[in-house]
């Protein structure tokens, strides 16, 4: 299986001297194609600083992160960027559309600059747009639709030129239960069926049960893993619950 993300020792001190805090402390992570990972973890704990090296947008202070085959590190700024378009998809807990721009419009910007035909890229949306529910949605502008909708937009956008990982922070924090559920199970569907590779960090531990793997981080180290395997979703929900009643972090802590 191929690998996806290689990530070795990962070290992210912030601040300088007299007053540095050690965000996250020699982090191994690796990821294979196909794979659903959650990152949870209590408030402060490192999981979107992770999240954010991996995504290139933050630098280690030491440690090798190769995704694709490709070491991020000592990129310039112009192969980063080329390499963000490339190879990643980005989810935020907002959502980011463009507002004078119709559904369909923002999420084949990506592709504004890539040589892909019209045909195959009316193929392309519809088929994504199917996959996230918004097919009926494609000519509405974003003040048109509901936040779950823009979310589902949001993915689509992600994940439109095929990246080989989708990084996801909060990606459900914004959304009611409904449209969590709906942009749970798009993305479940775009792993399942794609074998889209995607990470997501959520505090939530109904996004996580979604997850084939979740990792558990605590003072910027790796407390635990819970991998799925066969149970079913609810089982595995329960599991996670386990964790966090140890660890603390869920949805409970926060409210
Ligand atoms: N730019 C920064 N400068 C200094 N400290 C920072 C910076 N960014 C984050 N930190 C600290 O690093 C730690 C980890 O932050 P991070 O944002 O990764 O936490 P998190 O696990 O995502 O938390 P949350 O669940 O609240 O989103 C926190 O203690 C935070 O205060
Ligand atoms: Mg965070």
């Amino acid at each position: 299986m191929k690998t996806v993300v290689e990530a070795k020792r990962i070290k992210k001190v912030y601040g300088a001297k007299g007053n540095m805090f050690t965000a996250l402390d020699e982090i191994d992570l690796t990821i294979v194609e196909g794979e659903f990972v959650g990152i949870m973890g209590p408030s402060g704990a490192g999981k979107s600083t992770l999240l954010n090296v991996l995504a290139t947008i933050d630098q280690p202070t030491s440690g090798d992160i190769v995704i694709d085959g490709i070491s991020i590190l000592n990129m310039n700024e112009e192969r980063l960027s080329r390499f963000r378009r490339d190879n990643l998809g980005f989810l935020f807990q907002d959502y980011n559309l463009l507002d004078t721009l119709t559904v369909k419009e923002n999420i084949i910007l990506p592709l504004a600059l890539a040589k892909v035909n019209i045909k195959e890229l009316e193929q392309r949306v519809n088929e994504i747009a199917d996959t996230f529910g918004i097919r009926p949605i494609l000519e509405k502008y974003p003040y048109q639709i509901s936040g779950g909708q823009k979310q589902r937009t949001a993915a689509s956008r992600a994940i439109i030129s095929n990246p080989s990982l989708l990084l996801a922070d909060e990606p459900t924090g914004a959304l009611d239960s409904k449209s969590a559920t709906d942009l749970l199970e798009s993305l479940k569907g775009l792993n399942e069926q794609r074998k889209a590779t995607v990470l997501m960090v959520t505090h939530d531990a109904f996004a996580a049960s979604y997850c084939k793997r979740v990792l558990f981080i605590k003072d910027g180290k790796i407390f635990t893993e819970l991998v799925k395997g066969n149970v079913s979703r609810k089982e595995f929900f329960n599991k996670v619950l386990d964790v966090l009643a140890v660890l603390g972090g869920g949805t409970n802590d926060v409210i």
